[in-house]
């Protein structure tokens, strides 16, 4: 982002600049008045209905309140009208306006997480402070996991299994869908739909820990042939290490990190704390969005994860200098 410049001379007053940071916060890739589907479309349909009447009000009740403060002194001149202004103002509107407004929050509501036939399903999975992302066939079939980038085609609804293995976690992604509880030991059913290409943001939006803030998802829309090309390749195994240094580096791999994470393919099968490393530098970024996915950053985050996310679960692993740089050079083949 670049900062913005003010000539010299102009010294801004601080009204246009709070109208600019309010405003700042209407669009974008994680906007909810900017939906990208027909969930978020909804839900930002209610807000402007919300804002208006809210709008509406205030406007009356500035003018109430100007009434009443010009009548000071004459009490006995406005005795009535001051009666029914709070008896029309302060039960019969009230009574005439939230019941208006219930009716489709209600209705918004429950089309938000009606359940609906889907040719794909997404499960995700809520971890302290990353996504673990299941695709499945509708049956249960397991096609491919990854972590914190869900891929989404374009113009199809995809049903979405959410649960947690630790904390309460929520699934939030503005311009798709509203917020979703991710609950231990209990499994909550929505969907989302994606009707423009896109690169989107989501967020964990219940607080879970120190890193809560740095829970984020990369939401990703593609056209569906592009779309099936992707997981296509997500479903396959990593690619062989061919390489006496990558067969090396995935030794290394097996004595130091196959606890947490899985390389499909190889032995490193049974590590399910930390992110699926299968294709790892498809992915576009580290650490649940923390970091920029390249060889750098991911040196820096195998070096030092606890300066780069402090109180995340992956623990500083010490390596000989060698052993250090086959090992990245491995996982940067992980495409
Ligand atoms: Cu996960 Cu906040």
């Amino acid at each position: 982002m670049t900062p913005m410049r003010w000539p010299a001379a102009a010294r801004p007053s601080p009204v246009p600049f709070v109208a600019i940071l309010a405003m700042a916060g209407c669009s974008g890739p994680a906007s909810t008045l900017t939906p990208a589907g027909p969930a978020a479309q909804s839900i930002a349909s209610l807000t402007w209905l919300l804002i208006i009447v809210a709008a509406a009000v205030y406007v009356l009740v500035l003018g109430a309140l100007a009434v009443a403060t010009r009548g000071r002194g004459r009490p006995s001149q406005g005795d009535r009208w001051a009666t029914l202004g709070v008896v029309a103002g302060g039960i019969v509107l009230p009574l005439v306006v939230l019941p208006a407004l219930l009716f489709p929050s209600v209705r918004t509501l429950a089309a938000l997480t009606r359940p609906a036939p889907a040719q794909l399903v997404v499960e995700i999975v809520g971890h302290q402070y990353w996504w673990e992302l299941r695709y499945r066939e509708p049956g249960g079939v397991e096609i491919a996991t990854t972590a914190n980038e869900l891929h989404l085609p374009q113009g199809q609804r995809v049903e979405l299994r959410l649960r947690a293995t630790d904390v309460i976690h929520s699934f939030w992604v503005p311009v798709l869908q509203g917020k979703l509880d991710l609950v231990p030991g209990k499994t909550n059913v929505t969907w989302i739909q994606a009707d423009r290409p896109g690169t989107f943001h989501g967020q964990c939006a219940e607080y879970c820990g120190i890193q809560h803030a740095l829970m984020r998802l990369v939401v990703v829309v593609q056209p569906p042939a592009e779309f099936d090309a992707w997981l296509h390749a997500q479903r396959g195994p990593a690619r062989p290490a061919v390489h006496a240094d990558a067969q090396r580096a995935q030794q290394i791999f097996l004595v130091h990190c196959a606890h947490c994470h899985v390389i499909r393919g190889t032995t490193a099968f049974f590590g399910h704390i930390g992110p699926d490393l299968t294709h790892l530098m498809s992915r576009r970024t580290l650490a649940a969005g923390t970091l920029t996915n390249v060889k750098g950053n991911l040196a820096g985050w195998i070096a030092d994860p606890q300066t780069q996310k402090p109180g995340n679960l992956m623990p500083r692993i010490v390596l000989p200098p060698d052993d250090f740089h086959a090992l990245l050079d491995y996982l940067t083949s992980l495409r």
